[in-house]
Protein backbone atom coordinates (compact mmCIF):
# COMPACT_ATOMS: atom_id res chain seq x y z
CA UNK A 1 0.00 0.00 0.00
CA UNK A 2 1.35 3.30 -1.15
CA UNK A 3 1.42 5.76 1.76
CA UNK A 4 2.83 9.35 2.53
CA UNK A 5 3.35 11.34 5.91
CA UNK A 6 3.58 14.70 5.96
CA UNK A 7 4.85 16.72 8.72
CA UNK A 8 3.34 20.22 8.71
CA UNK A 9 5.46 22.89 10.86
CA UNK A 10 3.03 25.90 11.50
CA UNK A 11 2.25 28.13 14.17
CA UNK A 12 -1.10 27.46 13.87
CA UNK A 13 -1.92 23.99 14.24
CA UNK A 14 -5.68 24.39 15.38
CA UNK A 15 -5.85 25.67 11.87
CA UNK A 16 -6.02 22.09 10.27
CA UNK A 17 -8.57 19.82 12.44
CA UNK A 18 -11.66 20.21 10.83
CA UNK A 19 -10.09 20.00 6.88
CA UNK A 20 -7.63 16.94 8.07
CA UNK A 21 -10.58 15.03 9.85
CA UNK A 22 -13.37 15.75 7.17
CA UNK A 23 -14.22 12.79 4.25
CA UNK A 24 -11.27 11.91 1.50
CA UNK A 25 -8.53 13.38 3.88
CA UNK A 26 -9.96 12.02 6.90
CA UNK A 27 -10.54 8.61 5.01
CA UNK A 28 -7.41 8.22 3.81
CA UNK A 29 -5.93 9.11 7.34
CA UNK A 30 -7.98 5.98 8.94
CA UNK A 31 -6.74 3.67 5.91
CA UNK A 32 -3.61 4.14 6.80
CA UNK A 33 -3.04 6.09 3.06
CA UNK A 34 -1.96 8.85 4.74
CA UNK A 35 -0.02 10.29 8.25
CA UNK A 36 -0.50 13.74 9.18
CA UNK A 37 2.09 15.14 11.89
CA UNK A 38 1.58 19.02 13.34
CA UNK A 39 4.41 20.71 14.80
CA UNK A 40 4.16 24.00 16.29
CA UNK A 41 6.97 26.03 15.45
CA UNK A 42 6.50 27.96 18.89
CA UNK A 43 7.54 24.74 20.81
CA UNK A 44 11.26 24.95 19.64
CA UNK A 45 11.91 28.77 19.73
CA UNK A 46 14.56 29.65 22.11
CA UNK A 47 13.66 31.53 25.32
CA UNK A 48 11.04 32.15 27.91
CA UNK A 49 8.96 33.92 25.28
CA UNK A 50 9.31 32.03 22.83
CA UNK A 51 10.08 34.59 19.92
CA UNK A 52 9.35 33.51 16.35
CA UNK A 53 9.50 36.63 14.55
CA UNK A 54 10.96 39.96 14.61
CA UNK A 55 11.43 43.05 12.92
CA UNK A 56 13.26 43.17 9.36
CA UNK A 57 16.84 44.49 9.09
CA UNK A 58 17.15 47.50 7.13
CA UNK A 59 13.94 48.55 8.32
CA UNK A 60 10.57 48.27 6.48
CA UNK A 61 7.09 47.25 8.02
CA UNK A 62 6.45 43.99 8.82
CA UNK A 63 7.47 41.02 10.97
CA UNK A 64 9.71 38.11 9.46
CA UNK A 65 10.19 34.75 10.79
CA UNK A 66 13.24 34.08 12.65
CA UNK A 67 15.85 31.07 11.41
CA UNK A 68 16.23 29.27 14.41
CA UNK A 69 12.82 28.07 15.65
CA UNK A 70 12.30 27.06 12.06
CA UNK A 71 15.51 24.87 11.74
CA UNK A 72 15.44 23.82 15.32
CA UNK A 73 11.55 22.49 14.18
CA UNK A 74 13.02 20.55 11.72
CA UNK A 75 16.52 19.29 13.32
CA UNK A 76 14.10 17.68 15.79
CA UNK A 77 11.32 16.12 13.35
CA UNK A 78 13.69 14.72 11.28
CA UNK A 79 15.92 13.96 14.19
CA UNK A 80 18.89 15.18 11.88
CA UNK A 81 21.76 18.20 12.31
CA UNK A 82 21.96 20.38 9.56
CA UNK A 83 25.37 20.62 7.96
CA UNK A 84 27.34 23.95 7.28
CA UNK A 85 26.36 23.75 3.99
CA UNK A 86 22.39 23.35 5.15
CA UNK A 87 19.37 20.75 4.64
CA UNK A 88 19.52 20.67 0.78
CA UNK A 89 22.86 18.23 0.47
CA UNK A 90 20.71 16.26 2.95
CA UNK A 91 18.25 15.77 -0.14
CA UNK A 92 20.51 13.01 -2.56
CA UNK A 93 21.08 10.91 1.09
CA UNK A 94 17.23 10.53 1.04
CA UNK A 95 15.86 13.01 3.13
CA UNK A 96 12.47 13.62 2.88
CA UNK A 97 11.73 17.55 0.71
CA UNK A 98 11.40 20.29 2.49
CA UNK A 99 8.38 22.49 1.13
CA UNK A 100 7.91 26.18 1.85
CA UNK A 101 4.95 27.56 1.10
CA UNK A 102 5.05 31.04 -0.30
CA UNK A 103 3.51 32.94 -2.80
CA UNK A 104 7.03 32.94 -4.73
CA UNK A 105 6.94 29.54 -5.21
CA UNK A 106 6.05 27.68 -8.02
CA UNK A 107 2.89 27.50 -8.87
CA UNK A 108 0.95 24.30 -8.01
CA UNK A 109 -0.55 22.08 -10.76
CA UNK A 110 -1.73 18.68 -10.96
CA UNK A 111 2.04 17.61 -12.14
CA UNK A 112 3.65 19.06 -9.53
CA UNK A 113 1.62 17.29 -7.11
CA UNK A 114 2.26 14.00 -9.16
CA UNK A 115 6.14 14.89 -8.93
CA UNK A 116 5.64 14.96 -4.70
CA UNK A 117 3.93 11.30 -4.57
CA UNK A 118 7.05 10.16 -5.62
CA UNK A 119 8.28 10.99 -1.88
CA UNK A 120 7.16 8.83 1.33
CA UNK A 121 7.90 11.82 3.55
CA UNK A 122 7.35 15.47 2.77
CA UNK A 123 7.85 17.91 5.26
CA UNK A 124 5.77 21.45 4.75
CA UNK A 125 6.28 24.44 6.19
CA UNK A 126 3.92 27.30 6.71
CA UNK A 127 4.82 31.27 6.30
CA UNK A 128 3.56 33.98 8.46
CA UNK A 129 3.31 37.54 8.81
CA UNK A 130 5.80 39.60 6.18
CA UNK A 131 7.88 36.42 5.07
CA UNK A 132 10.68 34.35 5.94
CA UNK A 133 14.34 34.80 7.14
CA UNK A 134 16.32 34.30 3.67
CA UNK A 135 18.66 31.80 5.65
CA UNK A 136 15.73 29.56 5.43
CA UNK A 137 15.39 29.41 1.99
CA UNK A 138 19.00 29.45 1.15
CA UNK A 139 19.92 26.77 3.40
CA UNK A 140 16.94 24.72 4.91
CA UNK A 141 14.31 24.64 2.00
CA UNK A 142 14.50 22.31 -0.89
CA UNK A 143 11.34 23.12 -2.69
CA UNK A 144 9.06 26.65 -2.76
CA UNK A 145 5.42 26.02 -3.52
CA UNK A 146 3.02 29.13 -4.01
CA UNK A 147 -0.78 27.71 -4.97
CA UNK A 148 -1.70 30.50 -6.89
CA UNK A 149 -0.88 34.48 -7.50
CA UNK A 150 -2.87 35.91 -4.52
CA UNK A 151 -1.53 36.60 -1.04
CA UNK A 152 -2.65 34.20 1.68
CA UNK A 153 -2.27 35.56 5.50
CA UNK A 154 -0.17 32.25 5.96
CA UNK A 155 1.50 29.28 4.28
CA UNK A 156 -1.36 27.01 5.86
CA UNK A 157 -4.29 27.32 3.67
CA UNK A 158 -1.84 26.52 1.09
CA UNK A 159 -0.89 23.75 3.32
CA UNK A 160 -4.23 22.54 3.37
CA UNK A 161 -4.27 22.33 -0.65
CA UNK A 162 -0.92 20.99 -1.51
CA UNK A 163 -2.00 17.84 1.20
CA UNK A 164 -5.50 17.38 -0.39
CA UNK A 165 -4.21 17.73 -4.11
CA UNK A 166 -1.21 14.79 -3.17
CA UNK A 167 -3.48 12.52 -1.02
CA UNK A 168 -6.23 12.40 -3.65
CA UNK A 169 -3.76 10.73 -6.17
CA UNK A 170 -2.46 8.33 -3.73
CA UNK A 171 -3.21 4.85 -5.28
CA UNK A 172 -6.52 3.13 -3.42
CA UNK A 173 -7.47 6.35 -1.81
CA UNK A 174 -10.28 7.37 -4.02
CA UNK A 175 -13.10 5.07 -4.30
CA UNK A 176 -13.83 3.23 -8.26
CA UNK A 177 -16.85 6.62 -8.96
CA UNK A 178 -14.07 9.38 -7.84
CA UNK A 179 -11.02 7.71 -9.27
CA UNK A 180 -13.09 7.40 -12.96
CA UNK A 181 -14.12 11.20 -12.32
CA UNK A 182 -10.53 12.56 -11.56
CA UNK A 183 -9.11 10.16 -14.85
CA UNK A 184 -11.19 12.38 -17.10
CA UNK A 185 -9.62 15.88 -15.56
CA UNK A 186 -6.06 14.63 -15.46
CA UNK A 187 -6.29 14.23 -19.05
CA UNK A 188 -5.80 17.84 -19.43
CA UNK A 189 -9.71 19.65 -20.49
CA UNK A 190 -11.98 20.90 -18.06
CA UNK A 191 -14.84 19.11 -17.17
CA UNK A 192 -18.15 18.86 -18.69
CA UNK A 193 -21.04 20.26 -17.61
CA UNK A 194 -22.78 17.73 -14.98
CA UNK A 195 -26.81 16.97 -14.11
CA UNK A 196 -28.31 14.95 -11.95
CA UNK A 197 -32.32 14.76 -10.96
CA UNK A 198 -34.80 16.01 -11.62
CA UNK A 199 -35.02 16.44 -15.14
CA UNK A 200 -37.05 19.65 -15.18
CA UNK A 201 -36.02 21.91 -12.43
CA UNK A 202 -38.12 25.18 -12.28
CA UNK A 203 -39.23 25.23 -15.92
CA UNK A 204 -35.06 24.39 -16.53
CA UNK A 205 -34.73 21.17 -18.62
CA UNK A 206 -31.78 18.28 -18.86
CA UNK A 207 -30.08 17.97 -22.41
CA UNK A 208 -32.13 15.42 -24.18
CA UNK A 209 -29.00 13.23 -25.27
CA UNK A 210 -28.30 12.65 -21.54
CA UNK A 211 -31.93 11.39 -21.32
CA UNK A 212 -31.51 8.83 -24.42
CA UNK A 213 -29.84 6.08 -23.06
CA UNK A 214 -27.90 6.22 -25.72
CA UNK A 215 -24.06 5.49 -24.03
CA UNK A 216 -21.74 6.39 -26.95
CA UNK A 217 -23.65 9.32 -28.00
CA UNK A 218 -23.10 10.61 -24.43
CA UNK A 219 -20.10 9.87 -24.33
CA UNK A 220 -19.34 12.08 -27.44
CA UNK A 221 -21.45 14.78 -26.27
CA UNK A 222 -19.37 15.29 -22.91
CA UNK A 223 -15.85 14.82 -24.35
CA UNK A 224 -17.27 17.49 -27.06
CA UNK A 225 -18.87 19.76 -24.19
CA UNK A 226 -15.08 19.46 -22.33
CA UNK A 227 -13.48 20.42 -25.78
CA UNK A 228 -15.70 23.61 -25.97
CA UNK A 229 -15.52 24.66 -22.30
CA UNK A 230 -11.56 24.62 -22.16
CA UNK A 231 -11.30 26.37 -25.22
CA UNK A 232 -13.65 29.06 -24.15
CA UNK A 233 -12.48 28.97 -21.04
CA UNK A 234 -8.86 27.85 -20.71
CA UNK A 235 -7.66 27.78 -23.92
CA UNK A 236 -3.99 27.53 -22.89
CA UNK A 237 -4.61 23.91 -21.75
CA UNK A 238 -5.42 22.53 -25.14
CA UNK A 239 -1.66 22.93 -26.07
CA UNK A 240 -0.83 19.90 -23.08
CA UNK A 241 -3.57 18.05 -23.72
CA UNK A 242 -4.24 14.55 -25.13
CA UNK A 243 -5.98 15.16 -28.24
CA UNK A 244 -7.20 12.33 -30.72
CA UNK A 245 -7.71 13.45 -34.29
CA UNK A 246 -11.49 13.99 -34.12
CA UNK A 247 -11.06 16.68 -31.08
CA UNK A 248 -8.71 18.58 -33.17
CA UNK A 249 -11.23 18.26 -35.93
CA UNK A 250 -14.06 19.34 -33.81
CA UNK A 251 -12.06 22.16 -32.19
CA UNK A 252 -11.16 23.47 -35.52
CA UNK A 253 -14.90 23.47 -36.40
CA UNK A 254 -15.49 25.60 -33.02
CA UNK A 255 -13.00 28.34 -34.10
CA UNK A 256 -13.41 31.27 -31.48
CA UNK A 257 -15.42 30.34 -29.11
CA UNK A 258 -15.90 33.68 -26.82
CA UNK A 259 -15.75 32.93 -23.19
CA UNK A 260 -18.54 32.04 -21.17
CA UNK A 261 -17.06 33.69 -17.42
CA UNK A 262 -18.25 36.85 -16.02
CA UNK A 263 -16.57 39.40 -18.12
CA UNK A 264 -16.04 41.83 -15.13
CA UNK A 265 -13.57 39.41 -13.15
CA UNK A 266 -10.93 39.89 -15.50
CA UNK A 267 -7.26 38.01 -14.38
CA UNK A 268 -5.12 40.44 -15.96
N1 LIG B 1 1.46 32.10 1.57
C1 LIG B 1 0.86 33.26 1.29
N2 LIG B 1 0.31 33.26 0.08
C2 LIG B 1 0.57 32.03 -0.47
C3 LIG B 1 0.29 31.42 -1.72
N3 LIG B 1 -0.39 32.06 -2.67
N4 LIG B 1 0.72 30.17 -1.92
C4 LIG B 1 1.42 29.52 -0.97
N5 LIG B 1 1.72 30.05 0.23
C5 LIG B 1 1.31 31.29 0.48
Amino acid sequence: MTSIHFDILTLFPEMFAGVFEATIIGRAREAGNVEIALHNIRDYAPGKHRVTDDTPYGGGGGMIMKPEPIFNAVEAVLGVEIPGEGYPSLLEQGYPPLILLTPQGVLLKQAVARQLLAHERLVLICGRYEGVDERIRQYLVTHEISIGDYVLSGGEIAAMVLVDVITRLIPGVLGNAEATHKDSHSAGLLEYPHYTRPAEFRGHGVPDILLSGHHANVQQWQRRQSLRRTLARRPDLLANAELSEADRVYLADLGDTPSDLNSDLSDS
